[in-house]
């Protein structure tokens, strides 16, 4: 009898906020690997707010989704049938299996696994969102000891890897997240020196105030995860020589626009002028040779607990997309996993 495999492919394309029915579950024969490639059943899958901007049709950094395919993404598991020298049956492996229980993939667009951390840290604080915020503050932030840094989506794996790495520089760290619980998680977990509420402040006005009480002396690096009112209100505490780092601009991923008291963009243009603002997009592939020394640094503070991470799971491939809305909207706390 053949063996079969789950996977989520895209049933078409999202009319603004993803639905459940613009997703399909499909049972599929289970794939041999070819030659150099490596076949693995995957035990913790990653969702991350990038797959929403690929279910649209537009020009990007990178292609579209495609539809009736595999929805792409990274996940984590164990070897199951190897034809390359670099995995043996058993090992952990991670790679860009997709949506799925199973999945094959190049052995050399794959990295082995340290069986002594759990798989789902390939995907979170040690992968690619972790990486993400080590290579944005090396490349761009120009850190030094005493400044302001302030990052949104602060509890999740790239905000609260950017707040823990500036304030290992000697940095203040500020974190902004959605409600009280989350802004609790910044002080008592992660060691953030203060943090806003941006769901108690929704105006830009709001956040503006707010912002100015958390940052006294402004803000040096705003780590830019979100867009939206925080932006707005982030904006005009900025100090003279200010960086900020464009990663993200979650609130916006889906066509929103609704953005109550939004700063206009001659206003906008203006500042970065007379501040002299450094206005940076950061896309993590571009910097991926400096991997291994992401994981050189990283990896064992992570293993003495002088990194704190959070992880989300899901349990079940059928909750993927449930638990992908639900991280577009803010429902997770700590890095979105499913466990297959
Ligand atoms: N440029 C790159 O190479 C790159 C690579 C990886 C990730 N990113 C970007 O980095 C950002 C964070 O990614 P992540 O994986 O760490 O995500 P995450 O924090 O696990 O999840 C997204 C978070 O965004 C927050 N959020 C959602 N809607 C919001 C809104 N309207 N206003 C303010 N906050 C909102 C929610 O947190 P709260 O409940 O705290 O609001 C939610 O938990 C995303 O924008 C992502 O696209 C960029």
């Amino acid at each position: 009898m053949t063996e079969m495999m789950k996977r989520w492919v895209l049933a078409r394309r999202p009319n603004g906020f993803p639905v459940a029915e613009d997703f399909r579950l499909e049972e599929v024969p289970l794939p041999e690997p070819g030659e150099g490639e490596i076949l693995v059943a995957c035990s913790h899958l990653s969702l991350d707010p990038y797959m929403r901007g690929r279910m649209d049709d537009v020009a990007s950094y990178t292609a579209p989704q495609e539809l009736d395919k595999t929805m792409g993404g990274g996940g984590a598991g164990v070897v199951i049938a190897s034809r390359s020298d670099k995995f043996r049956e058993g090992d952990l492996a991670f790679g860009m299996f997709g949506w799925a229980s199973h999945g094959v993939a190049p052995a050399d667009q794959c990295r082995k696994l340290d069986p002594a951390l759990p798989p789902s840290t390939s995907l979170g604080v040690l992968g690619m969102p972790g990486f993400t915020a080590w290579s944005g503050l090396e490349a761009y932030g120009r850190m030094a000891e005493g400044e302001t840094l302030a990052v949104a989506a602060a509890t999740g794996p790239v905000g609260s890897m950017v707040g823990q790495l500036a304030q290992r520089r000697g940095l203040r760290a500020v974190g902004i997240a959605g409600g009280a619980e989350k802004c609790a998680l910044l002080s008592e977990r992660f060691g953030f020196d203060a943090a806003v509420d941006h769901r108690a402040h929704r105006s830009v006005p709001e956040m503006r105030e707010a912002l100015a009480a958390a940052c006294p002396d402004g803000i040096d690096i705003y780590f830019e995860n979100v867009g939206g009112p925080v932006l707005g209100g982030v904006l005009p505490n900025m100090n003279l020589h200010g960086r900020i780092i464009v990663c993200g601009m979650i609130a916006w991923y889906s066509g929103e626009s609704d953005e109550t008291g939004a700063i206009p963009l001659q206003k906008v243009w203006r500042m970065a002028l007379v501040k002299r603002l450094t206005i940076q997009g950061l896309l993590q592939t571009d910097h991926v040779a400096r991997f291994r020394d992401f994981a050189a640094e990283v990896t064992p503070l992570v293993k003495e607990g002088k990194i704190a991470y959070l992880e989300d799971v899901s349990d079940g491939l059928e909750t993927m997309p449930a638990a992908f809305f639900s991280m577009l909207k803010g429902g997770n706390t700590g890095k979105q996993v499913v466990k297959v």
